[in-house]
């Protein structure tokens, strides 16, 4: 299920900026959605993200900058579209980057937010927010920023802070994977041996390694199904 083309399907993007874009997910998702765009530009604090990106687009209006979202070198206004899709989760400060989102967005933009959220309706679905938060602990204790998914409300909430204008929300539950699937519980067991490896050397590995082997059971006596992302978009 697309489930951007009934969102983007009638926006005109103009230039683009999708910040956190990390190896360009989301601006693949913008070129192939958008009714159209001029130029785009992806920026990430990654410079090995930001080499892939490159690598992995070839289009000349499509470029790839190392650059900090909470300082953002671009002029004010500068921006007819701004996204960022997946990432609030990974920030350290996002009030100063949805500041700066706001600042390089023109009067009457479009700022689109992709995000899951941790407000799972059924117990297959908390499943994947469990995954998700524990493998974010592992991040944590490995020195990489990568907090807990956000409650629903609490972007809500940002959003209506910022004083945007014509607010639209779009939640979006994917229903349809069986929770039982073998090739679904198999790929994510081999999710959870990675990150049991990368907590190796880290002081609470016998916590999280604990924590690893409980989501193992649970995704084989509750299942597993994705978790509800919310799509919001909003004008300036
Ligand atoms: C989950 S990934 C992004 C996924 C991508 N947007 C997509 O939809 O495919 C989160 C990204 O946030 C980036 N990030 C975290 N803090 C940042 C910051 N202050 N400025 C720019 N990028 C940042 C990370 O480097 C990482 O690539």
């Amino acid at each position: 299920m697309n489930i951007f083309e009934p969102i983007l399907g009638n926006m005109v993007g103009g230039r683009v900026l999708d910040v956190a874009t990390r190896e360009g997910g989301f601006v693949q998702i913008l070129t192939g959605n958008l009714k159209n765009y001029t130029e785009m530009v992806g920026i990430d604090i990654s410079e090995h993200a930001i080499e892939v990106a490159r690598s992995t687009f070839d289009q000349e209006n499509i470029q790839f900058i190392r650059m900090d979202a909470e300082q953002l070198d671009f002029e004010d206004e500068s921006f007819d579209t701004v996204s960022i899709s997946a990432s609030l989760h990974h920030l350290a400060n996002i009030p100063q980057v949805l500041v700066e989102v706001k600042r390089v967005l023109k009067t009457g933009g479009h700022f689109i937010i992709a995000e899951m959220h941790r407000d799972g309706q059924t117990e297959a679905q908390l499943t994947t927010v469990y995954l998700h938060h524990w493998v974010a602990e592992v991040d944590s204790a490995l020195g990489i920023i990568h907090n807990h998914t956000l409650a629903r409300q609490e972007f809500a909430d940002y959003m209506r802070k910022l004083g945007w204008c014509d607010i639209a929300f779009y939640d979006f539950s994917d229903m349809e994977l069986d929770p039982m699937d073998e090739a679904t519980i198999s790929e994510l067991e081999g999710l959870i041996d990675k990150n049991i490896l990368r907590a190796a050397g880290v002081s609470s590995y016998t916590a999280l390694k604990r924590r690893g082997e409980e989501l193992y059971r649970r995704l084989r006596e509750v299942g597993v199904q994705r978790e509800p992302v919310l799509v919001v978009v909003a004008k300036k």
